[in-house]
């Protein structure tokens, strides 16, 4: 009987110690993703270019111009690839559409869209992060 509640004791040690590295690790993402709320972007609208990668954002350019941002919404690593019209996230192979959305998991929220707005005459773009 004492055997039992030692592996109990045991199970519920190790489920705890996990479930505390969850909480740890998803608070240090949530950190680097809140630090990029600071800054203010102005560079040229790329041209010619469907899908345009940065650091810390990525420009979609369709019959309006949306930026979201780069970080994947599963554990934040950055979407740097385009296949098939799918901005594919290189850690898990998580999949966004160019609206943003999740259509293949492990991810299933969608991108964060950031504000923007064309400035200079329409030859630049304003994102504020
Ligand atoms: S961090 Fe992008 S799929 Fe896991």
């Amino acid at each position: 009987m004492e055997k039992k509640s030692r592996r109990t004791f045991i199970k519920f040690g190790i489920a705890g110690v996990v479930s505390l590295l969850i909480v740890v690790w998803n608070k240090f993402t949530l950190r680097h993703i809140n630090q990029l709320k600071q800054v203010r972007k102005v560079f040229p609208i790329p041209k010619n270019r469907l899908v345009t990668f940065y650091r810390n954002f990525i420009v979609v350019k369709r019959d309006k111009i949306t930026v979201f941002s780069s970080h994947c919404t599963h554990l934040g690593c950055e979407i740097n690839r385009l296949e098939n019209n799918k901005l594919v996230c290189p850690c898990h192979g998580s999949e966004f559409d160019l609206d943003g959305n999740a259509v293949k998991g492990p991810a299933y929220k969608r991108l964060k869209k950031i504000p923007s707005q064309i400035i200079s005459n329409g030859s630049e773009i304003e994102i504020n992060l």
